[in-house]
């Protein structure tokens, strides 16, 4: 990958100008970060585009703005057929469609023989290019770890592995990034105690999870103190004794509710800093950090994220946090939304559909929450809909397990966009594509198959 990087490098070096087209989330999002600053650094001009997936209309918009360059980050190497004859760069991390007959420079982990859902994300692919354009630009490490958690590279192993660990290495010494072990749960720094554990998930906590007044009582029964000085007190206030009590109650809670040492192990696990931060917001952890990246990204703002990613503390900031308001509303919505249509089940797949009701933006993190949230059978992947402009989008996504089974969701939606000429793709843990209106069910039946059949082939 480091000998593509500084192809693609040197590639860029030749520029004046060049259009950096990158996706909307927040790995995405890092990625065009990244991307500029490093062209910043060795003064080319650039602009940026954020799409939610190459399609033909967008590859033709681009190919009409007849632009010097263009750098495609976190995508790209999925529909690398539709690119043939614009001059353009490539650093992501999905599946790639076909091989890269047009030789466009490609930095991308499953050319050498890595997985790119693990290895490294959109953003570390792109900042492999910046160190080799500059060795300086080492501090933009924060943001490649931004990335990889936003794309929940850390989940399987409860660490970052591989290129990840590299780059962070790399952060550390830059002063720009930090990790520790520390309990795993969302909010860490900004949610009150209370809430912090109601909405913990992964592991479920039987009788505490979901349940606001339970938890209260919980950490009452611990003889903790809720508030501090101004407001309540967050995890990050609990000295190590007290994090120690809770977190062994907890796993009691775990373990005696029947989901075994590999769940109440889940507690735990690394967590990636950015010293340069402040303390206690949104932007001192990578999950927190993400997430608002996505509030951004996910309603068509994806420029507001990319500022914060370019340094803005004031009206990003400030935007980003409305944003953040408006995601969560949204969330709880969807997530009543697929409650209430319900999730059907076929013989190796299950689904439901969001229709109107749920953004085609969300549907994948909606489905992705319902799966790991407990109350949903786990062991067959989830796949859900929404109506899109363009068609209907539909997002798909399956568990560790199911991927150690033999599921590859980015060859289930490869072969149905062939069949029904959509476009998709992504990882062998979740993947997306958008299908032709009406034609669900072929492709629900399509997916039973070929999911069956993945799972088949697996070794006993
Ligand atoms: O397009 P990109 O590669 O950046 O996105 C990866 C997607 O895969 C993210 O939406 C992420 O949430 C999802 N994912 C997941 N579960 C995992 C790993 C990734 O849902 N264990
Ligand atoms: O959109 P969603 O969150 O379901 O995407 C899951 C994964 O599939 C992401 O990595 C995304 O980039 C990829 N994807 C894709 N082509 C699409 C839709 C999604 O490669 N048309
Ligand atoms: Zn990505």
């Amino acid at each position: 990958m480091h000998s593509k990087a500084k192809t693609v490098a040197e590639t860029v070096r030749t520029c004046s100008e060049v259009k950096i087209c990158s996706h909307i989330d927040a790995d995405g999002i890092a990625a065009a970060g990244i991307a500029s600053h490093a062209l910043d650094g060795i003064g080319v001009d650039y602009s940026v585009v954020f799409v939610k997936n190459l399609d033909e209309k967008v590859v033709e918009d681009l190919k009409d703005e007849n632009k010097e360059l263009v750098w495609f980050t976190d995508l790209g190497s999925g529909s690398l057929e539709m690119l043939s004859g614009m001059d353009a760069v490539i650093t992501d991390h999905h599946v790639p469609s076909f091989v890269n007959q047009d030789r466009i420079p490609e930095v991308n982990p499953h050319r050498v023989g890595r997985d790119g859902s693990l290895d490294i994300s959109g953003a570390g692919a792109a900042y492999l290019v910046a160190v080799a354009l500059e060795k300086a630009n080492k501090d933009l490490a924060a943001l490649a770890i931004l990335g990889a958690v936003g794309d929940m590279q850390d989940q399987a192993n409860l660490r970052l592995v591989g290129t990840n660990r590299t780059i962070m290495e790399d952060g550390l010494r830059a002063g720009v990034l930090d990790w520790r072990t520390d309990a795993r749960f969302f909010g860490r720094e900004t949610r009150p105690l209370v809430k912090l554990l109601q909405y913990a998930n992964d592991p479920l906590i039987s009788g505490l999870s979901g349940d606001w007044n339970a938890c209260k009582e919980f950490l009452f029964s611990l003889g903790l103190q809720l508030r501090k000085d101004k407001g309540f007190r967050s995890w990050v206030d609990l000295n190590p004794w007290e994090k120690d009590r809770i977190l062994s109650e907890l796993r009691k809670i775990v373990l005696a509710s029947g989901q075994g040492p590999d769940a109440a192990d889940r507690l735990m696990g690394e967590v990636y800093l950015f010293p340069k931060e402040e303390q206690g917001t949104e932007l001192h952890e990578a999950k927190e950090f993400a997430t608002l990246l996505n509030s951004c990204g996910r309603y068509e703002k994806a420029e507001v994220g990319f500022a914060l990613c370019r340094g803005d503390r004031e009206e990003a900031l400030d935007s980003a946090m409305m944003l953040l308001k408006g995601h969560r509303g949204a969330l709880v919505s969807s997530l009543r939304v697929a409650n209430e249509v319900g999730i059907e089940r076929l013989e190796h797949i299950q689904y439901f559909h969001g229709g109107s009701r749920i953004l085609d933006s969300v549907i994948g993190i909606t489905a992705g929450m319902l799966l790991g949230s407990g109350d949903l059978d786990n062991s067959v992947p989830l796949f859900a809909f929404a109506n899109s402009d363009e068609g209907v989008k539909v997002s798909a996504r399956g568990t560790r397990e199911l991927v150690a089974k033999g599921l590859d969701l980015s060859s289930v939606m490869k072969t149905a966009c062939e069949r029904f000429e959509g476009v998709g793709g992504g990882h062998n843990i979740a993947a997306g594509a958008t299908i032709p209106n009406g034609s669900e069910e072929e492709f629900l039946e399509l997916a039973n198959e070929i999911v069956g059949n993945q799972m088949e082939k697996a070794p006993i």
